[in-house]
Formats: C-alpha cells, structure tokens, sequence
C-alpha cells in the first residue's frame, strides 16, 4: 500500500483555509487529498487528477496540460508529488520493478509508446544518453550495447529481459542496491517524459495558481529538485513569488525509518505574489 510522503509538512505548508481551492495533480492513492479532506471535510473545494486512469482522480490527464484540464479555475494550493506510487510499482502489472517478472511496459498513462517499443527500437547511442542522462549510470555505453545485442535474436518484452540484460555486463558485486536500479529508474522517466512534463507542468501551474496562492512540489530524485529549484529561485528573483522555506524540506528519521521510500524526497513551496 502507498504511505504518503512528507504527509503534513506538505498540507501544512500549503497554508490552506477554509473556501479555498486545492488542486492535487498527482492523487494515485489519494493520501494527500485525504488528508485535506480530514482537516477540512467540505470547507475546501478539492480537485483531483492523475494521468493514470487508474487512480480514481477526478481528471485522467497530464498535468503538463494543466491549464486546459482545468480550464477557468483559479486554485489557491496545487500540490505536485512526483514519481510513481507504491500502488503503480506494487500491483499494476506494468513493470516498474525489476524484482517482477512483467510486461515491459512503464507507462504510467497507458498510452504513447512502452519501454519495449523504446528499447527495441531506439538506436544504442540514444539508450546510452537516456541511461546516463537520467540516472548517471556509469555502464550506459555497455547496457545499451547489451540491449541492443540481444534485440537482435529477440526483442526484450518483459523486466526479466531489460534486467539480464544489465546484468550481463554489470554484476552485483556486494553493493545493496540492484544493479538494474538505475537502468529502470532511466526508462521510466523516458517513457514517460517525466522531466518536460515536470517543467510545463510547473510553468502552467504557477501560472493558474491565485495570486497568494502556494505551489508545493515533492520530488525524488536530483533531477527532479534541480528543475524545481531553478524554477522557483528563477520566480523568486523576478519578484513572482516568494520561496517558503530558503531550504527544501526533508522528511524526519522517524518517517525515512517507517517508509524507507521518503528517503530522498524534498519539499519545496513558493507563494505566489
Ligand atoms: C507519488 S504518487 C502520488 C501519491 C499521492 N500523493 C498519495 O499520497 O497517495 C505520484 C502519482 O502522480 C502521477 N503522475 C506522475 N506524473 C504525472 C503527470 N505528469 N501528470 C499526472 N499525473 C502524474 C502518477 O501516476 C502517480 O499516481
């Protein structure tokens, strides 16, 4: 079951009151709304949406497309919690994790193309780029020519494949951490153009946000919190918005020991002028 990361830090900081509109465009579980809902009850007007169908969201959508999903509304609070939930990489069947044996698939939509059409048909240096791009893998060069060498007898279909395949040319050693780790963490954002939508869904987002308003975003990795800092500390020095907090928030021991996943999450807020 999905935990809910930097639960209260991220709904205190949103600064809500009641009347006002809260816009949450990342539901999955509904943790978060939840517990707008439980502060609140009906005293906020709450919008939900995902672009996994799903979710139970109120929009199916990307919230790169924010300003026309939600087409005339001004929020107060809008709340961005990156990634994929435990739900998507627990139970949906769509090979998010290597310890599964599923379709190679990764699309947290379903719809565009799937990690198979990307790995089976990408050239090698474009699937090296992605894996040092998106996750510094320091065997990109040879993954992708693993990947490639072995499409040519049978295109990769399920996880298993994608994780012989890494493990073909990177063995694991006595580190922790699975060595197709970073691989997957790779496809997943390029399935799912997870770093463009981050930042026009940023861009879009302060854009609807009601003068006063705050935008709070939870992200995972250094990727994610670069673009979210720039964007912010950019809005900051044009006198846009305000940053909340100078820095991020992180979760608490207590919360890393209950779900190891917050580990690396960082909260940032601005208010909008
Ligand atoms: C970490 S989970 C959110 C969990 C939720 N806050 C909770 O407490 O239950 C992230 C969710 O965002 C969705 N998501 C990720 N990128 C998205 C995007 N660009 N547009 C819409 N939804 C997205 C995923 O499908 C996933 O359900």
């Amino acid at each position: 079951m999905h935990k809910s990361v930097l639960l209260k830090e991220s709904i205190d900081a949103l600064d809500l009151t009641p009347g006002e509109v809260f816009l949450d465009l990342t539901y999955g579980a509904g943790g978060h709304t939840a517990e707008v809902r439980r502060r609140f009850g009906e005293n906020v007007e709450v919008t939900t949406l995902d672009q996994d169908p799903n979710t139970g969201a109120s929009i199916v959508g990307n919230f790169r497309d924010v300003d026309t999903l939600v087409e005339g509304s001004r929020p107060d609070a809008i709340l961005l919690d990156l990634g994929i939930s435990s739900d998507q990489i627990e139970t949906s069947g769509r090979g998010f994790s290597f310890l599964r044996d599923e379709p190679l698939d990764m699309r947290m939509s379903e719809s565009g193309p799937s990690a198979s059409d990307i790995l089976n048909s990408w050239d090698e240096h474009a699937i090296e780029l992605v894996l040092r791009g998106f996750a510094d893998e320091k065997f990109s060069r040879k993954i992708a020519r693993a990947i490639v060498d072995i499409r040519e007898t049978k295109p990769l279909k399920t996880t298993f494949d994608l994780v012989r395949a890494v493990e073909s040319v990177k063995s694991r050693g006595k580190s922790k951490i699975h060595p197709a780790t970073k691989t997957f963490q790779a496809i997943r954002i390029a399935v799912n153009e997870e770093l463009v939508a981050l930042e026009e869904g940023l861009t879009k987002s302060f854009q609807i946000l009601k003068p006063g308003g705050r935008l709070a975003v939870i992200s995972f990795h250094s990727l994610e919190d670069r673009i979210v800092k720039k964007f912010f500390r950019e809005l900051a020095r044009q006198e846009e918005g305000t940053l909340v907090y100078k820095k991020p928030l992180t979760p608490t021991e207590e919360e890393i020991d209950v779900n190891p996943r917050s580990r690396s999450a960082k909260l940032r807020v601005i208010e909008k002028k």
